[in-house]
């Protein structure tokens, strides 16, 4: 017989069926809660939550560990390129070589954006926020490949707009990155491969050649940016795509939800802030005061993390691709000099201790990024193009789920109760 807990209502007792997965965590089932009981749970942000169930990330925030389809985040970095790392989390295996350049020929199928595309980037102001230009850009999608709209039912549509999105993502990334700075979009090359291609998109008119050594560390970057199972991004998608809403308007608004600033946003939060402290002369243990006085707003953007509440496992990876590519390029940043007196000086102090406050993947990427020349406002896009595959994947599980339903949260109403209309000219 499964497992059950019991809940006592009203004198009345339920048993809720436990939920036991692979790891062995426990969720108690309560779909019958409401219909059984006319309760509802409430848990303002989710934090005890299980929107789905998903056998694609597992990541344990107590212990420090991430696996993507069971493999260690480690062993990913370390061995498999960006592209293979997207075909695992989306088909739930490492692929053999020939699975490997099938994917690889269809994502490279997609390699040019279709001119009117080009011509809608080309209409944004250059000093647009790149995330808005990516958001929309990608909802725009929808209007030139309208035979992916049946993607959400479809499978053989689904996987193509998987491998069209893999592809031209990141050239729209390019594409307006190029227009803003007042020149020629560059041809996107797959042959490159993904993070070199992205980087030749870039800056090859700038005369830097991409080296090799950086452009693998980006692809380790986006490895570690591939996925995280139901964060606030990831849930976005799922909820969006729930409705059965299009691959391409799905996306996007992952794309949005990743732009705020206590998500995917933090990574400029963090060069910003540090350029903050270095223009008030660089006195970074003020800055600690300031994010410990509880009547001070102020918060060290890059440190916390809703679930890892030890250390987050990229983050130590990250550590060593941002020094290979400091190493690299030679760069002796003053910004930097401040991020490891932060770091330092947070790892030791209680206040940061007690409540687990490690920096997190954002504090580094940061860093890396404005190594690479990337502009601060494009950090957060260099987020998108690592988790898309993760959003891709968590949209196509969902869709390939038939028991799937369409998210509709409850509430619990706290406002007025019923009352009499005033006419406006009775009105106090
Ligand atoms: N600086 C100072 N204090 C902090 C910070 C911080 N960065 N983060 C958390 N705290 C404190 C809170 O004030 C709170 O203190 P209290 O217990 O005395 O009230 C305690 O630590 C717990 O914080 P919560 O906000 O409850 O933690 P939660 O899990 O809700 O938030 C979050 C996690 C949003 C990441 C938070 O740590 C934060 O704002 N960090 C800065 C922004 C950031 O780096 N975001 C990137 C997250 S990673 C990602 O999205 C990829």
């Amino acid at each position: 017989m499964s497992e059950v807990a019991k809940l006592e209502i009203e004198g009345k007792v339920l048993e809720i069926p436990i939920i036991t997965g692979s790891e062995g965590e426990k969720a108690l089932d309560i779909k019958s809660l409401r219909k059984d009981t006319g309760y509802i749970t409430l848990d303002n942000g989710f934090v005890n939550t299980g929107s789905c169930t998903s056998a694609i990330t597992f990541l344990d925030g107590e212990k420090g560990i991430l696996r993507y389809r069971g493999y260690p985040i480690e062993q990913l970095a370390e061995n498999s390129k960006f592209l293979e790392v997207s075909y695992l989390l989306n088909f739930g295996k490492l692929p053999n070589t020939k699975e490997f350049n099938i994917f690889e020929e269809k994502v490279n199928s997609f390699a040019t954006l279709p001119e009117g595309l080009k011509k809608i980037i080309d209409q944004y102001p250059t000093n647009a926020h790149p995330m808005g230009v990516m958001s929309a850009v990608t909802s725009s999608l929808a209007a030139f490949y309208p035979e992916f709209l049946d993607a959400p039912l479809d499978g053989a549509q689904r996987e193509r707009a998987i491998t069209q999105l893999m592809a031209q993502v990141k050239i729209i990334a390019a594409h307006f990155y190029k227009r803003t700075q007042g020149k020629e979009p560059v041809a996107s090359d797959p042959s490159l491969g993904f993070s070199k291609d992205f980087l030749n998109m870039m800056f090859s008119e700038e005369g830097k050649e991409v080296d090799e050594e950086v452009a693998k560390a980006l692809d380790v970057l986006f490895t570690l940016h591939a996925d995280h199972e139901q964060n606030c991004s990831a849930s976005t998608v799922r909820v969006i795509g729930s409705s059965q809403a299009n691959i391409f308007a799905t996306i996007a608004g992952g794309i949005d939800a990743l732009w705020g600033q206590l998500h995917g946003g933090a990574n400029q939060r963090v060069l910003e802030m540090l350029e903050e402290i270095q223009k008030a002369g660089g006195d970074y243990k003020k800055f600690i005061s300031k994010a410990k006085d509880k009547n001070d707003s102020f918060r060290l953007m890059g440190f916390g993390h809703r679930v890892y509440k030890n250390f987050d496992p990229r983050a130590t990876i990250i550590k060593k691709q941002c020094d290979i590519i400091l190493e690299k390029l030679k760069i002796e940043d003053p910004l930097l000099d401040i991020a490891r007196g932060l770091e330092e000086e947070a790892r030791s102090d209680d206040y940061f201790v007690k409540r687990n406050l490690y920096p997190n993947v954002d504090f580094y990427s940061g860093i890396i990024y404005k190594a690479l020349g990337i502009p601060t406002n494009m950090f957060t896009v260099m987020f998108v193009l690592g988790r898309l595959p993760g959003w891709l994947a968590q949209w196509k599980e969902m869709r390939e789920d038939v028991t799937a339903k369409i998210a509709r949260p409850r509430q619990i109403y706290t406002g007025e109760r019923e009352r009499d209309y005033v006419p406006m000219m009775d009105r106090k």
